[in-house]
């Protein structure tokens, strides 16, 4: 029998990274754990989504985009992703990162 696991987080390997309350929904969060640089993004709906926090264009940090609906614009040359997908919204085949979350009882947790 064939097992295919979707995700290879499994519960135990979340680590906490964050109160909900910690996050604006203005503004990211740089935090580092276990040598990754990690943006934190909690979007108006409560979603959390975690990125790589370096642009893959020339590295800027993530965490200074700006946020509209679930795009995030890199602040030195504008460039977008999609934080549901990681893929860039205006270069086509340049992706991000992603990390997966998940908030309960108002901590955020991430898998590495
Ligand atoms: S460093 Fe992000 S778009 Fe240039």
């Amino acid at each position: 029998m064939l097992i295919v696991f979707h995700s290879r987080c499994f519960l135990d390997n979340f680590i906490k990274v964050a109160s909900l309350n910690e996050l604006s929904e203005t503004e990211g969060k740089a935090i580092k754990i276990n040598n990754h640089n990690i943006a934190l993004f909690k979007l108006a709906s409560g979603e959390v989504y975690a990125i790589e926090n370096s642009c893959p264009h020339v590295g800027a940090p993530l965490h200074n985009g700006t946020i509209e609906g679930k795009e995030l614009t890199c602040l030195w040359h504008s460039w977008c992703f999609d934080l549901e997908t990681g893929e860039s919204t205006n270069c086509p085949g340049v992706s991000i990162k992603k990390f997966q979350t998940k908030v309960e009882d108002q901590s955020v947790f991430l898998c590495l």
